[in-house]
């Protein structure tokens, strides 16, 4: 699992180069903007480059992307619910699409649902979820109403999909799942437009920055989402930190989140 996302988020890192390539050199036609679509990379059949492919992915985004954002919000539910583009929709319960402030400032992002989240619906409401509403409380002063809470996956990864009434049967979403959930969030993202995104732990870091490195070494600093979904020179800040699971198991790393949740109050109060 390791290897293969190693893989994808170089390859992606890849991509986005030779995306920063064609629009520096002759590429003023474009708006500005775009979706990257790691999904479509898999297909050996598609002959377009990939600048081509985040062009006509944003151009996508933006056709459904239909305000006021509530509504559209409540369109893309629709069409998240419905979704069977990977096998992890033939064994969700349910797909968990997001929580929140559809106009909230700050996204959270973590990697897939759980137990609790696929019985309910809901994005973090397990034991992490409510360690992550007391780092809210605690040190931003925000309730969940406040932010948005998704994933990177809309449903619940299971070792063994014939289960999903058995605990422990949780597992990391793997590459394919990954690409073909990946628009969503973007399109998510498009509509709520938020000034920064929070990734809680390391499958949410990499996926979203394009990078290998893992959660310590990213965490603790503001990074640049490297898709430009509000055109060049407004780029989304991201910053990393540790998922309230890891903090579940070592609570020494309590302390180094708490700083990271105080350099993203800074951040919304400026
Ligand atoms: Fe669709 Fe994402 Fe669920 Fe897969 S995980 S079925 S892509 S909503
Ligand atoms: N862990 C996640 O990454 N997401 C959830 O929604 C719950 C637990």
């Amino acid at each position: 699992m390791k290897k293969e996302l190693k893989s994808i988020t170089a390859d992606l890192a890849a991509y986005v180069k030779q995306l920063d390539e064609d629009t520096t050199s002759h590429r003023s036609q474009d708006t500005g903007h775009r979706l990257q679509d790691i999904s479509h990379m898999a297909q050996e059949t598609d002959k377009k480059t990939p600048a081509e492919k985040i062009r006509d992915a944003g151009r996508e985004a933006r056709d459904t992307v239909v305000r006021p954002t509530g509504d559209a919000m409540a369109a893309l539910a629709k069409e998240i619910r419905a979704c069977r583009k990977c096998r992890l929709g033939n064994s969700r319960l349910n797909a968990v699409v997001g929580v929140g402030n559809t106009s909230a400032k700050v996204v959270f992002v973590g990697e897939g649902p759980g137990f609790q989240e696929d019985h309910k619906g809901e994005p973090f409401v397990g034991r992490s979820g409510q360690l992550l509403d007391k780092i809210l409380d605690t040190v931003l002063g925000l309730k969940r109403e406040d932010v948005y809470i998704a994933n990177i996956v809309k449903c619940h990864p299971m070792k063994d999909p014939e289960s999903p009434e058995s605990h422990g049967n949780d597992r990391p979403p793997d590459p394919e799942e990954i690409s073909a959930c990946r628009p969503y969030l973007d399109r998510q993202l498009v509509l709520i437009k938020p000034k920064c995104i929070v990734t809680l732990g390391s499958v949410a870091t990499k996926v979203l920055l394009g990078v290998t490195q893992g959660i310590s070494l990213m965490r603790g600093k503001w990074h640049d989402y490297p898709v430009d979904l509000f055109g060049p020179g407004h780029p989304i800040k991201v910053l990393p930190t540790y998922h309230p699971a890891a903090l579940l198991r070592n609570s020494n790393l309590k302390r180094e989140t708490w700083e990271d949740m105080k350099m993203l109050k800074a951040f919304l109060d400026e």
